[in-house]
Parts: structure tokens; C-alpha cells; sequence
């Protein structure tokens, strides 16, 4: 009997198998590894040692490139995203790059106008992209329609993505069931795909579903089948496996050092794996060694971003569905307004919430948006009123701007939401796009005295907050704060340094009178010594505060009350009045009006009013950008503005003051 794939039996292979049928790999290693692992924080210089041998390899491409890339690049690294891609062209040369796209919402977290989806396609080809991964995050294809043309008019490689979701824990049910993934797969196919990729971000999908779905769809279409999981439950190289036995075309790894986690499966023990049967990938397992060398030897710079867990797996995953990135956001989010006690409520909320928002996939930006909201609605809401805070992208996600989601919103939810919305309470039912006003003049004449070409405009375009900041850095027209450096084989050796010598008893004890509080630059790292090991925190001080967000609280005033004023004023309210000093003799009081706090810590996108101005209660006063969603602060009384304490683009913390209205 002829083995078609090469079966083991007694522990041999019974005959030479032909390779009929090699597995295709991309590998992910430059991407989303370290988007998984280390928050995205991966450096160019860090890739540019390797990137020729990576060449070598025969991958089908080289993902380099995505939302979190572009983000994270210009406001964590002070890197220029676009830099990134050109640098890395210059040593790979065989290889195809690829990119995740975010359909219409390119790389950032929400629709962009059509003339910028446009500008941005071309300048991702002429940079260097040859491979576009779309995705949607509510698979409403309708999203694609704009970048999809360009990157067919500019001869590129066309994936479209269907994101991988469930309803419950298994392929099935009312809206994630086999017939979904195949009638998206159709659908796709007549866009003009020139692959098809299942894009399971959360790492959800089981071995059998990954063999159902994979050999269904071999089934039902003719292009090419990609499958793109993560380890994060600890399934994926069990789902790989049966996939390939199913026929998958393609299928992502990440090289050991940075696999497994929340991150991909090893391309090392998968190319072992496949050796001799009718699957072989043809990879040189001893040179895909020498590269994953490499990564082991800049790891340390990594490492202290590194989830520090004994377990590799995230058993919640499994128990919630809810996926890695995800769920670290809401423990920060949580922790940030001091609520991590709340988590168990969180769980509960979340598939609540979910579904009312129409049973979304949970993939950038909807995951971001059903968790925020959650948490909001833990946090905020009473025995009698729900939604209670509800975030403008919540607000437009009701409204459609995300376009159409699996299931219908709930009515009651949406009715809410829409109420006093600025584009109008009735929703819309077309493309998302279409109601979207041009983008690139405005931005262009915005931006006219920092940008020097297209690709910066873009960064300001898509970014306007933390994109003008780094065009500022990269002009040298400030300077780019000590975070955002690279961190040194020396600062690594230097902290291992101290913690050894701590540990000897060799550092001199100082009496301590006063213990900081631990900020939120705080980084905790493994330590080991021997066989011993220590968890040291660390934060670096006298570097800029490092918060993104803030959300406000409403206090009375105590000067409206008959308490003395000393009570009302904190230390470090009391400092910040330093900077208006007050006539002599006179303590620093608190303005007379109703204080508005930040209800979480934040960055204020910008202030609706200015001081002076009327405003009545229920107006908004400003928007409060916590974890990338933003939060309208409106006027719990009505009144004048007093004080306005910070200006736009400044960060908050909870409890600071930002509005007093007298
Ligand atoms: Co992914």
C-alpha cells in the first residue's frame, strides 16, 4: 500500500514518500512574535543582523509589517514606521513581505477616508509590501473594497482574511458555524483573492474544527488556503498538524526563540515534523538553527516585557474565548483604576455585552471595544441604568461606521448610544466609508511646516496626536524621551549587576524615610542566580511620564462646604499650584466650583472648551483618549469655565483635576 503522507509504521518510514506537496511557511518572527511577546517593542536593529540569513530560508514571505508595527514604532520606539520596511528591503531581496492590513481601518482603529486608504495602499508598495493580508474586524467586506483596488492596481498579492470567531466554545451555533467561514471564503474568492486566510488571532481554533474547516474549504474554493493561529491555548500545533492532514496551503510560525506564548508555533520542531513525508517543507533545519541563535542573543533586551508566568498556556482562552492581548489589556485597564478585584464581574459582563453589540469577532479594534465598554460597564454602571459611560467608538460602532456586524445590535443598546450623536440617532446600512468625509487635504495643511513627504503626512493622518510628536523627534525639534530608547546589552548587565551585588549583601543600606509609590513605569524582571531566582521591580525615574490615558470624576468642592480648606487639598494638588502663586499671606485653596476629575488615567486628546466659556450640563468638555479608546468627559453641572488645569495632549492620572466649573 502506498502512503500518501508517509505514514510511520514501526517506527520507520515504509517506503520514500514523494514530495508532492510542500508545505508552504511564512514566517512571523519580525511581526507578530514580538507583537505577542514583547508588546511590539521588537527594534529594526535587532533585525537587521539576521535579516539575510532570514532570505535564505524559502519562505513564502516575511511578515514585517502591521497595525500594531506602525503604532507602536512611532510612539514607543521613536522609530519611523516606514524606515522599518525600506531598511529591511535592503537585505532581503528574495523574500516577499508581507503585511496585516486592517482593511479600512489600515493600521490604526478606526475607518479612514478612502483618500487616505488610498494614499497609504500605494505608499505600503512603493516602500516595499508585496503581500497584503486584509482583514476586518466585523468581516464586512465592504471595507475592503478600497484597498483592495489599489493593491490589485499595483499588482500585489491580495489576501483576504475572514477573522475566526466563535459563539461559543466550539465552530458552530447560531452565527460562527462551518457554512459562515464558507460563504466568506466564496466571497472572497470573487473580490479577486489570490489567497485565503483564516485568521484565528486569539488562538481558538480546536485540531478537529481547523480539520473540518480547512478540508471544507478546500472543497469549496480554489485558491490557496492560509491558516494563521496563536499558542495562546496552548492548541495551535495540534490545530497545525490536522490542518496540514487536511490539505492548508500555508501556515505561519515564528522561529523558537520567539514562538509558543501567545505568540506562533515553532518553526523548528514543524519542519522536523514534516521531514519525509509528502508535506516536507525542504527547510535546513541546521541553518533555521543559526537564525533562531540570533534571537536567543538579543532576547535579554526583551526580556523583561515577557509575560513572567510559569505557564506557557492561557487556560482563560480556553474557558472565555477571550484572546491574550485582550485580556492583558482589561488586568491594565483594571489595575489602572484600581479595580483588579472586578475581573470576575468582567468575565461575566463580557459575552453580555458582546452580544448587544452584535456578536463582533474579538480582533483589533472590536476587541478593544467590547472590553473597554465592559469594563466601563462594571465600573460605572448602577442597579438601574446600564451602559452608563458608553465610548464614541461604541457610539460608532452603533451608529455603523464600523460597518455591518454579524449579528444585529441590540435596539435598546443602540438606541442609547446613538442618543445625541453628532452624525444623527438613525444608523447607517451602507459601505462605512462612504460617509466619510476626505481626509488627506486637511491633514496635508495641518501638517504642512513639520512634514517633509507624503509618508510623514501619512503618519500625522493616521495618527494626529502621537504622529505629530514623533515627527517632531524625528526633526530634532524635541527631544525623544529616555523611554524611548533602545535598551543596551549594558543597562541589562547593569541591572544583573546590582541585583547580584544586592544579593551578597554588598549594597549599603540606606535608611529610607520615604518609600515613592511604584508608577507606572515600573518593569519587573526575573532575576535568576544559580539555582535561585528573584523578581526585582524596577522603574526608572526623572524619565516623562509614560500614561496614555485618563477619564474624570466629579467631586463638590469642598470650599462649598464648611470644612477647612486643608482637607479638600492633596500634596500634589497643592504643588501643581505652585506654578500660579498665590497673593502672599494666603494658602493655596481650591477653586470655588465643581472639580472635574479624570475618572481613569489617560491623554487628553483635546479640550471642547476653553476657560470662560458656558457650558450646560451633559455638554462635552473634553475627549479623553484610555487605552486607545476615547472617552467623551462631558459637564456634570452646568456653569462657567473656570480653570482649565492641563492642555491638549497631556497625560492624567486618575483623580487629577482637569476641568473646575464655577
Ligand atoms: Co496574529
Amino acid at each position: 500500500m502506498t502512503e500518501q503522507h508517509g505514514v510511520l509504521q514501526a517506527g520507520r518510514l515504509e517506503e520514500e514518500v514523494q514530495v508532492n506537496n510542500p508545505l508552504k511557511i511564512q514566517d512571523l518572527t519580525f511581526r507578530d512574535g514580538h507583537q505577542s511577546l514583547f508588546a511590539t517593542r521588537g527594534r529594526t536593529e535587532d533585525m537587521i543582523p539576521i535579516a539575510e540569513e532570514m532570505d535564505k530560508v524559502g519562505f513564502f514571505a516575511l511578515e514585517v509589517w502591521g497595525g500594531a508595527t506602525f503604532d507602536a514604532t512611532h510612539r514607543f520606539l521613536a522609530e519611523d514606521p516606514w524606515e522599518r520596511i525600506r531598511t529591511l528591503k535592503k537585505y532581503i531581496t528574495r523574500t516577499p513581505f508581507s503585511m496585516l492590513l486592517r482593511g479600512q481601518n489600515l493600521v490604526g482603529y478606526r475607518n479612514y477616508a478612502d483618500d487616505v486608504a488610498e494614499a497609504f495602499v500605494e505608499r505600503c508598495c512603493v516602500n516595499g509590501i508585496d503581500v497584503f493580508r486584509v482583514f476586518d474586524a466585523l468581516n464586512d467586506f465592504r471595507n475592503f473594497q478600497t484597498v483592495v483596488k489599489v493593491i490589485k492596481e499595483q499588482g500585489r498579492h491580495f489576501q483576504g482574511s475572514i477573522c475566526y470567531s466563535l459563539t461559543e466554545s466550539k465552530m458552530g451555533g447560531e452565527v460562527y458555524n462551518l457554512q459562515y467561514y464558507l460563504d466568506k471564503a466564496k466571497e472572497l474568492e470573487e473580490m479577486g483573492a489570490d489567497t485565503i486566510c483564516i485568521k484565528d488571532m486569539a488562538g481558538l481554533i480546536a485540531p478537529y474544527d481547523a480539520y473540518s474547516l480547512v478540508k471544507a474549504l478546500k472543497e469549496t474554493v480554489r485558491v490557496p488556503i492560509h491558516l494563521h493561529s496563536h499558542f495562546t491555548s496552548g492548541m495551535a500545533d495540534m490545530s497545525m498538524l490536522k490542518a496540514i492532514e487536511a490539505g492548508v496551503d500555508i501556515i505561519d510560525v515564528c522561529l523558537s526563540p520567539w514562538a509558543y506564548r501567545t505568540s506562533h508555533i515553532g518553526l523548528e520542531p514543524l519542519v522536523a515534523a514534516l521531514q519525509g513525508t509528502n508535506r516536507d517543507t525542504g527547510f535546513d533545519l541546521k541553518q533555521l538553527t543559526g537564525c533562531a541563535d540570533h534571537f536567543n542573543k538579543i532576547s535579554p533586551k526583551y526580556r523583561h516585557l515577557l509575560d513572567d508566568r510559569m505557564s506557557i498556556i492561557d487556560t482563560n482562552v480556553l474557558l472565555h474565548q477571550t484572546p491574550g492581548g485582550m485580556l492583558s489589556n482589561l488586568v491594565n485597564q483594571l489595575r489602572e483604576m484600581d479595580a483588579l478585584d472586578k475581573l470576575d464581574q468582567v468575565f461575566q459582563e463580557l459575552p453580555r455585552v458582546r452580544k448587544e453589540l452584535g456578536q463582533v469577532p474579538l480582533v483589533t479594534p472590536t476587541s478593544q471595544i467590547v472590553g473597554i465598554q465592559t469594563v466601563n460597564n462594571v465600573l460605572f454602571d448602577t442597579p438601574d441604568e446600564r451602559y452608563k459611560m458608553i465610548t464614541a467608538q461604541v457610539k460608532d460602532l452603533c451608529f455603523g461606521l464600523y460597518g455591518k456586524t454579524p449579528a444585529p445590535i441590540d435596539p435598546e443598546v443602540r438606541k442609547k448610544a446613538l442618543k445625541g450623536y453628532p452624525r444623527g440617532e438613525k444608523p447607517i446600512t451602507g459601505r462605512p466609508a462612504d460617509v466619510l468625509e476626505p481626509e488627506m487635504e486637511k491633514a496635508r495643511e495641518e501638517v504642512k511646516d513639520l512634514a517633509r513627504d507624503i509618508d510623514d503626512v501619512l503618519i500625522y493622518a493616521l495618527y494626529p496626536t502621537t504622529g505629530k510628536r514623533f515627527l517632531r523627534w524625528k526633526y530634532g525639534l524635541e527631544e525623544v524621551p529616555a523611554e524611548c530608547k533602545p535598551r543596551t546589552f549594558e543597562d541589562v548587565q547593569e541591572e544583573q549587576e546590582l541585583v547580584e551585588k544586592a544579593r551578597k549583601g554588598m549594597l549599603q543600606e540606606k535608611p529610607v524615610e520615604h518609600v515613592p509609590e511604584k508608577g507606572p513605569g515600573l518593569q519587573s524582571f526575573n532575576v535568576f542566580v544559580d539555582d535561585e531566582y528573584y523578581q526585582v521591580e524596577v522603574e526608572m525615574t526623572g524619565g516623562g511620564p509614560v500614561l496614555t490615558s485618563i477619564s474624570p470624576q466629579v467631586r463638590e468642592e469642598a470650599a462649598k462646604s464648611a470644612a477647612p480648606p486643608e482637607t479638600a487639598v492633596q500634596p500634589e494638588k497643592a504643588k501643581e499650584k505652585e506654578t500660579k502663586p498665590e497673593p502672599a499671606g494666603t494658602k493655596a485653596a481650591p477653586a470655588e466650583g465643581t472639580e472635574v476629575e479624570a475618572p481613569m488615567p489617560g491623554m487628553i486628546i483635546r479640550f471642547e472648551v476653553q476657560e470662560g466659556d458656558e457650558v450646560g450640563e451633559g455638554d462635552p468638555l473634553l475627549i479623553l483618549e484610555a487605552m486607545k479608546m476615547e472617552n467623551s468627559i462631558d459637564a456634570p453641572v452646568s456653569g462657567r469655565i473656570k480653570e482649565i488645569r492641563f492642555k491638549d495632549g497631556d497625560s492624567v492620572k486618575k483623580g487629577d483635576v482637569m476641568v473646575v466649573i464655577g
